[in-house]
């Protein structure tokens, strides 16, 4: 859980100014967003050519094969597409993958940069922040149950509804057979095929390799970047600066007390996110063919992919239960599906769940035993996931979560159980602003170009 007292609020503007991995954070956001724009800003040291290792230069290689797969179709990158941030190409919620390409996923694809700064898995991590309680954070995926990029890659390799391999000996074999078997001995050395255990750590490992390495995972070049580098505004317009307040505003959007956006570990500029777990309360996703099964649960830490959290028996209260990891909000805007489930569609739309979940239910779980109306008030909103509107009945708050853990759920703004049909903490335009911001968090920005998220010029 994390705290968010109003007289945080000051803390967590200043540390904003911090942003830049320095701590000279004498001024305010606010005061300093225009006044010292004059100096002409430059663009944080993004294309830095780094040479890479031998081990990544395999672990490259290997990203883009698609003989490295059951099907021989399906390469890391084809779910973790560069030009989509290393994030999924399309608007799937889940992936197609398997021998034949035809088996849905489980969860959302993330993006894969700012990976390398992540914290090993633990029950009681320290909150970046330096003031929240310690609680669970770290680790890869979405539930935390691995604790390296290379363990990590084991898991899309060997899952049969992804790059299919019966074991790693069958991912050696392929290995063998690729152009690039050559550059692996040179890695590995000249014994590398000898054990296929040994090998497929080694080839897990170069995967690691590439993905700490190659600048292209983590290029800070992002129009936050330029501003946080300059401490003055950059260019950054009107809306996306009171985008940046709402953000961190803890009575507003609150979004910094889970995406931390202050100075990140080890010095690195703000990575948005904390590392943190928790339980939002994300609507079930009834496309994914597991859910088709109504007493499975995808419950995060506390299982059923991840298993050393599980309940030891099913009316025992679990706080683990529900919980996802705060994913980082860099290159958000580049995203089509958003949450572990990829249950909502817009970046304006995983906004307005946070801002109504409470206020407007409605919007989002489904009715039961209710009468819907042949045409919705005028006033009844589209852009939830439940686009009709209902007399009487019970919205199933929380339908992706059984009641037995509801008390798991976080109770920060803007998520803080504010009473049904009262004012929501963001007003429209503060949505708009804050869409503006998270729209400066994507990579790749040259000095002058426009926001990719709409109307934010002003
Ligand atoms: C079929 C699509 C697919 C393919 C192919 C795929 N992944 Fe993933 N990847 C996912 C999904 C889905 C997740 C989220 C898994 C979870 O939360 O349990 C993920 C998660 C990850 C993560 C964890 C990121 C985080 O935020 O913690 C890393 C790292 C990763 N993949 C690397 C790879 C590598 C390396 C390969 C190639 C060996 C690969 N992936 C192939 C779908 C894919
Ligand atoms: C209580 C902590 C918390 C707060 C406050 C919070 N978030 Fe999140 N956020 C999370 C968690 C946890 C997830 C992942 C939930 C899941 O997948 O089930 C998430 C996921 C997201 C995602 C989807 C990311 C992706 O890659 O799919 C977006 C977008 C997002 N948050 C935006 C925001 C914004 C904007 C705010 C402020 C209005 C905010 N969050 C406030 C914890 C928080």
């Amino acid at each position: 859980m994390r705290l968010s007292l109003s007289s945080f609020s000051s803390i967590l503007l200043l540390s904003l100014a911090a942003c830049g991995g320095s701590h000279d954070a004498a001024a305010p956001v606010a005061s300093g967003s225009d006044s010292a724009a004059a100096s002409s800003p430059s663009v944080p040291s993004i294309t830095k050519t780094v040479t890479l290792s031998l081990a990544a230069q395999v672990g490259q290689k290997m990203f883009f094969d698609k003989s490295l797969s059951g099907s021989g179709k399906m390469a890391c990158a084809t779910c973790h597409d560069p030009a989509f941030a290393y994030g999924p190409p399309n608007n799937l919620a889940v992936q197609l993958g398997g021998p034949k390409l035809d088996q849905m996923g489980n969860r959302a694809v993330p993006s894969l940069r700012y990976k390398d700064i992540t914290p090993p898995y633990a029950d009681l991590l320290d909150n970046p922040d330096g003031f929240s309680a310690p609680g669970p954070g770290g680790g890869f995926t979405a539930d935390g149950r691995v604790n390296t990029l290379a363990e990590q890659a084991k898991i899309p390799l060997l899952d049969p509804v992804e790059m299919a391999n019966t074991s790693g000996a069958d991912v050696v074999k392929k290995l063998q057979a690729a152009a690039y078997a050559d550059l692996f001995v040179q890695a590995f050395g000249k014994d590398a095929f000898a054990d296929s255990n040994a090998a497929f750590d080694n080839a897990t490992k170069a995967l690691q390799a590439f993905q700490m390495e190659d600048t292209s995972f983590h290029p800070y070049s992002s129009k936050f970047d330029l501003y946080a580098a300059n401490k003055i505004g950059g260019d950054m317009t009107a809306s996306e600066m009171r985008g940046l307040h709402i953000f961190s505003d803890p009575n507003v959007g609150n979004c910094s007390s889970c995406h931390y956006q202050g100075a990140g570990l080890n010095g690195s500029s703000a990575l948005f996110t904390d590392f943190s777990y928790e339980a939002i309360g994300v609507p079930r996703n009834t496309s994914i063919p597991l859910n088709q099964d109504p007493a499975y649960f995808d419950e995060g830490v506390c299982g059923p992919l991840r298993t050393d959290h599980k309940p030891k028996s099913a009316t025992e209260a679990n706080t683990f239960c529900g919980m996802f990891k705060t994913p980082t909000l860099r290159n958000i805007a580049t995203r089509n599906v958003f949450f572990h489930n990829g249950v909502i569609t817009s970046l304006e739309q995983a906004i307005r769940f946070y801002n109504t979940r409470d206020t407007m239910p409605e919007l989002w779980y489904p009715n039961v035993g209710g009468t819907p109306l042949k045409t919705n008030d005028a006033s009844f909103p589209t852009y939830g996931l439940i686009k009709t509107q209902y007399k009487g009945g019970t919205v199933q708050k929380y339908n992706d979560f059984p009641a037995l853990y509801a008390s798991n759920i976080d109770t920060q703004v803007p998520l803080d159980g504010r009473a049904v049909g009262s004012k929501p903490p963001m007003t429209d335009q503060n949505i708009s602003d804050l869409i503006c911001f998270l729209g400066t968090l994507t990579d790749g920005y040259k000095p002058g170009q426009a926001n990719s998220t709409g109307k934010c010029a002003e």
